[in-house]
């Protein structure tokens, strides 16, 4: 097993079936529908990655949609089961982002990729997940990858709520105490990310780049905790 055990434990004490409950998480979740759905038609088939208990795939599902979901997490498994309705055409299966073996080339239209990169620490292993992610997604298909955002959660975690101390954070080592950036490790269990690194990440793959969401005005990226990078699987095999 590549994925940390740490993860494992955190999603086993947490309420991932209602994290997009808030009204904050359903601003999330509206945008990111609203979006996937520009880009689906009638039919198709979906691959989501990091499904969590499934609010997307379900969604998805009951619409009309093929979906195919992966999740390593037994415990959110086991809600995504008991949400699955009779009339879905959907299929979880328990594995990790990193390889996605089990799954045929060129296999989806639309391939969500919304939590593993979260939880993971270097490029190298992002770059993985982003490759396994290009590879069972049609050419021309479309892909979807979720961040969280550094900057904005310092804002609203650190300056406005005050749940970090930045300070300690800084002496600590996980904020650079000139440029601000994270650095998490497995054991802080969120990695933290500006655009730039999202840019470098995803400047090795042949892929054309249509949206930067959660909000596409440049003045505000940044002041976001949440981003949606999204773009269009252009290898030819
Ligand atoms: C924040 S939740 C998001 C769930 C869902 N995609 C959504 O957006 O509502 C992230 C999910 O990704 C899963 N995950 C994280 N790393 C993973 C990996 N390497 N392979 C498979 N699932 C992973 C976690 O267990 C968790 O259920």
């Amino acid at each position: 097993m590549k994925t940390s055990q740490h993860l494992i434990e955190f999603y086993n004490n947490y309420d991932e079936d209602n994290r997009l409950a808030p009204k904050h998480g359903m601003v999330e979740f509206f945008t990111t529908m609203r979006y996937i759905q520009q880009h689906l038609k009638s039919g198709e088939r979906v691959l989501e990655v990091g499904a969590g208990t499934g609010r997307y795939s379900h969604a998805l599902a009951r619409q009309g949609y093929i979906v195919d979901t992966v999740e390593w997490v037994e415990h959110n498994i086991e809600i995504f089961r008991k949400n699955t309705q009779e009339n879905e055409r959907i299929i979880v299966y328990q594995g990790d982002a990193l390889d996605l073996s089990a799954f045929p080339d060129n296999q989806y239209d639309i391939t969500l990729v919304l939590g593993p990169l979260y939880h993971l620490y270097t490029i190298d292993e992002k770059r993985q997940v982003i490759r396994e992610a290009i590879r069972v997604t049609k050419l021309d298909g479309i892909i979807f990858a979720a961040y969280v955002i550094s900057d904005g959660c310092l804002l609203d975690e650190g300056f406005q709520r005050s749940n970090i101390n930045v300070m300690k954070y800084i002496q600590k080592g996980l904020l650079d105490s000139e440029t601000f950036a994270a650095k998490s490790k497995p054991q802080d269990l969120f990695e933290f990310v500006r655009k730039e690194d999202v840019d470098e990440l995803m400047s090795v793959f042949p892929t054309t780049h249509l949206h930067y969401v959660t909000c596409e005005r440049s003045d505000f990226v940044g002041v976001t905790s949440h981003a949606l990078d999204i773009f269009k699987n252009d290898k030819k095999s």
